[in-house]
């Protein structure tokens, strides 16, 4: 019977842009990896799975969610991985993918539930390798995980860092007035409180430093370095910025990698998008 707490997000445009974009390298990713006679497994892993597919705001359709995509990806993916944090979702994610093998359906925090159960089913040295989503709703990814993937080498994942969360929770125009609970949260997603040199420029003014709030591309261009060196991905394109419908930056979209190939197929894509004049 299904369940009547069970919902499906209404998805604009730049959600269907996001999927097109995942759907592309996780084909691409696919073929490679199967090719490759070293490498036991490959996985695929969606942190914030959802309900498997949405509606489509422009057409009113249903629109396949990035696990369905990700079980149709032909090489098939060895293992996959959904994570939903409501019940009735993860329930959902179980019917659709029931009957396949492939697939383990976790309820619960990815943040944990990577840490302790998926990503030690990754490691490089059992040869086998994964390709992380990692798509929140807000700011709700521990760094603990990125540095994670990071450290692993053979864990490469997109990842949609919430900008407008970031605008409009924590990084107020006075630097002073940010709250104790919201300035925790961003300690949390940065990995220490780095954030904050990184979210207000100071500069010497007449009558002393004068301080204010960066500018989204220099927040993004921050982050994308930490990944870098600090999380220790060897390839960080540039991250995509994605919009709402009044063009204003919702999150970027990050890929990190230690493979220049991958980097190099995912700034393609990026450049594709680019092209068409959505970002
Ligand atoms: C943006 S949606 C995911 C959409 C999906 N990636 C797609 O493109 O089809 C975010 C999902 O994350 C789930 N969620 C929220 N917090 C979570 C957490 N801490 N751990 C796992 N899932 C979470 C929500 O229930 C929601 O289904």
């Amino acid at each position: 019977m299904a369940d009547k707490s069970l919902r499906f997000d209404e998805i604009g445009y730049w959600s269907e842009v996001k999927l097109d974009i995942i759907k592309k390298y996780a084909q691409a990713y696919s073929t490679i990896m199967a090719k490759q006679k070293s490498i036991e497994a490959h996985v695929y892993i969606d942190g914030f799975a959802g309900a498997g597919r949405h509606i489509s705001k422009a057409t009113g359709e249903a629109v396949a969610g990035s696990p369905l995509n990700a079980m149709k990806i032909q090489p098939p993916f060895t293992e996959l991985h959904f994570i939903d944090l409501e019940g009735s979702r993860a329930a959902e994610l179980r019917r659709i993918a029931a009957g396949d093998r492939r697939v383990r359906v976790h309820k619960g925090d990815c943040n944990g539930i990577l840490l302790n159960e998926v990503f030690p089913r990754c490691r490089w040295s059992d040869f086998r390798r994964a390709l992380c989503l990692l798509d929140p709703y807000g700011l709700a990814v521990d760094w603990d995980v990125l540095r994670t993937a990071g450290e692993m080498k053979s864990v490469e994942i997109f990842y949609n860092f919430m900008i407008m969360d970031a605008n409009m929770n924590v990084f107020m125009h006075d630097a002073g007035k940010v709250a104790a609970a919201q300035a925790r949260r961003m300690d949390a997603v940065w990995g220490d409180d780095s954030w904050r040199s990184a979210a207000y420029t100071r500069t010497e003014g007449l009558f002393g430093e004068i301080e204010r709030k960066a500018t989204n591309e220099d927040v993004a261009e921050a982050f994308r370095l930490r990944l870098e060196h600090v999380a220790g991905f060897a390839y960080v394109p540039q991250a995509m910025p994605m919009r709402n419908s009044k063009g204003a930056v919702v999150y970027y979209l990050y890929f990190a990698s230690q493979n220049q190939t991958g980097a190099k197929i995912v700034e393609d894509i990026f450049d594709t998008y680019r092209a068409r004049g959505v970002a």
